[in-house]
C-alpha cells in the first residue's frame, strides 16, 4: 500500500497559493514525532513555519530556492543534542528489563552514546535520526495528497553557508543552543500543470545484491 504512495511522491518546487490546513499539518508532524529513532532518542524539534517573512528568511538561508518562500508551510526540524543526555537516553535498555548497571555500562561506551563520542558523530547520529523523522512526515504529506520538497541546502553549522543569515534565522526561529537545523519541508499543493516526472533511479540489480555484493536477487 505504502509503495504507492513512494512511487507517487516526487519532489515539487512549483507550489501554488492554496495553504494546507492545520489538521493536516498536525497530521504530518505526528508522523514525523511517531518515527523510530536510537533507543528511541527523538533528538529533534519541529517549528511550523506559516507567515511569509520568515518563510523569505529561510528562503535566502538556502541560496534563495523559491519553494520556500512560495510553500504553505515549511516544517523546520531541529537536531536536538541535549537529547542525547536526556534520562530518557536509555530508559528503554531499562524496559527491556537490562539491569541499572548494564545500562551504565552500554550508556558509558562511546560505540553506543554518540555524547560519549566525538562532536562529528553525535553530529551523524542526530543527522540519521532526523532523517527518518523528516521522511515519514515526506510520505504522511504524500498521503494527504500534499506536495513537499525536502530541503538539505541551508545555512547552518555543517555548511557553513552564509553565517549571518543563519545568525538571524536562529535568533528569529529561537533556536536553542543546544540544536542545529538538521532539514527543512517545504510543504503545499503544486501550481496547476505540474506533472510527476518518471522517477529516474538506478536499476533494481544495481543496488541490490543477494547474500554477497554482485550476485544477483532474481
Ligand atoms: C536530504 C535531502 C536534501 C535535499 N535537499 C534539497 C534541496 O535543498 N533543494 C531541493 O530542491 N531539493 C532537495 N532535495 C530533493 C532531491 O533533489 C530529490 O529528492 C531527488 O532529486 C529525487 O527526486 P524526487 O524527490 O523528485 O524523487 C533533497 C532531498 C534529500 C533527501
Amino acid at each position: 500500500m505504502i509503495l504507492k504512495e513512494i512511487e507517487q511522491r516526487q519532489s515539487v518546487r512549483q507550489f501554488s497559493d492554496k495553504k494546507i490546513s492545520d489538521e493536516d499539518i498536525k497530521q504530518i508532524l505526528e508522523a514525523g514525532r511517531l518515527a523510530p529513532s536510537w533507543m528511541n532518542v527523538q533528538p529533534w524539534h519541529f517549528i511550523v513555519v506559516d507567515n511569509d517573512e520568515t518563510k523569505n528568511l529561510l528562503s535566502q538561508s538556502a541560496n534563495n530556492q523559491k519553494q520556500i518562500k512560495d510553500a504553505s508551510h515549511i516544517i523546520v526540524m531541529l537536531g536536538d543534542f541535549s537529547a542525547w543526555n536526556n534520562k530518557n537516553f536509555g530508559q528503554i535498555l531499562v524496559e527491556k528489563g537490562i539491569p541499572e548497571e548494564g545500562v551504565q555500562q552500554i550508556l558509558s561506551n562511546k560505540g553506543y552514546n554518540p555524547a560519549k563520542n566525538t562532536n562529528a558523530v553525535l553530529v551523524a547520529r542526530t543527522m540519521e535520526q532526523c532523517s527518518f523523522s523528516i521522511s515519514f512526515m515526506n510520505l504522511q504529506a504524500q498521503s494527504l495528497n500534499i506536495d513537499s520538497c525536502i530541503i538539505g541546502a541551508f545555512a547552518n553549522e555543517l555548511t557553513g553557508f552564509s553565517p549571518e543569515i543563519y545568525q538571524k534565522v536562529k535568533e528569529t526561529l529561537n533556536i536553542p543552543e543546544s540544536s542545529m537545523i538538521a532539514g527543512m519541508l517545504a510543504l503545499g499543493y503544486r501550481q496547476e500543470g505540474v506533472k510527476n516526472l518518471p522517477k529516474k533511479r538506478k536499476s533494481f540489480e544495481t543496488v541490490v545484491s543477494y547474500e554477497k555484493y554482485g550476485q544477483k536477487f532474481e
